[in-house]
């Protein structure tokens, strides 16, 4: 039986993240540049976004360059952000034809000039669909959105928009990047590594973690499948016992 058949169609995660891992050892295994992963790596997000879509997947969050990477020399940064222009230039018939929307969360104002005008550009031009939302999370780190939110929740405190006592859980989320995306139900890391790497860290509160060895340039849809399978046979407890469940 085909591995998407035994993904079980109302039981799926609500919203799904992955950090996107290894392309750097995986170019590396075979005698190549770094670059060439990123490259390969771009084959993964096209057939993880159409395998997402295929079984019905609402929300898909990738990782695509954090905040530290910055930190990267120069030349890795440069062409991971060409890379990005490209792909988004290339796959916009693609999420048409999909019905997806694009939307792009972090510092986007630190991108290169031309690769927010790409990005726009696609996030325009893909508003109106609703099969799926697609966010990238390019300069973004959850340090940086839970400041940003805290800075702009104190601003409209002191100028009495709001008021400390009717600040909860759903005004602080309303005031994320991700104030129209359900919490993430499933964090997927693959290349091996167990960290979150300041990714998401107030909407993976309850989120189900599966880690995998394949690096990314090797991670195709069945092996979402397998992780989404795999969260499906676990039991969501958020606190509670087992029989209360039941
Ligand atoms: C993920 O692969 C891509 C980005 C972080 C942009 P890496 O480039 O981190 O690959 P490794 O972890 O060095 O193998
Ligand atoms: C996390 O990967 C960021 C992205 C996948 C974009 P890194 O390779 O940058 O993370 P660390 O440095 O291993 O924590
Ligand atoms: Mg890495």
């Amino acid at each position: 039986m085909d591995r998407k058949d035994l993904v079980n169609k109302d039981k799926l995660p609500k919203h799904v993240a992955i950090i996107m891992d290894g392309n750097g050892r995986w170019a590396k295994q075979k005698g190549m540049l770094r670059v060439f992963g990123h490259e390969n790596g771009t084959k993964s997000v096209k057939d993880v976004v159409e395998g997402c879509a295929e079984i019905g997947i609402k929300n898909l969050t990738l990782y695509a360059f954090s905040t530290e990477n910055w930190n990267r020399p120069k030349k890795e940064v440069d062409t991971l952000i060409k890379l990005l222009i490209n792909s988004l230039r290339k796959e916009l018939k693609t999420l048409n034809d999909n019905n997806i929307r694009l939307k792009g969360i972090g510092n986007l104002a630190a991108l290169p000039k031309k690769a927010q005008t790409e990005l726009k550009e696609v996030i325009d031009k893909t508003s109106e669909n609703t099969r799926m939302t697609l966010t990238l999370a390019l300069s973004y780190g959850a340090r940086e959105e839970l400041k940003n939110a805290m800075i702009s929740l104190c601003s409209k405190v002191k100028n009495n928009i709001i008021s400390v006592e009717n600040i909860d859980e759903s005004i602080i989320n309303a005031h994320l990047y991700t104030y129209d995306l359900p919490d993430v139900d499933l964090l997927i890391r693959t290349s091996g590594e167990h960290r979150i790497s300041n990714f998401l860290l107030w909407q993976i509160a309850y989120a189900e973690l599966y880690f995998t060895d394949i690096l990314w340039p090797d991670f195709r849809r069945k092996d979402l499948f397998e992780a989404i399978i795999n969260y499906q046979n676990r039991e969501r407890r958020f606190g509670k016992t087992s029989e209360q469940l039941n």
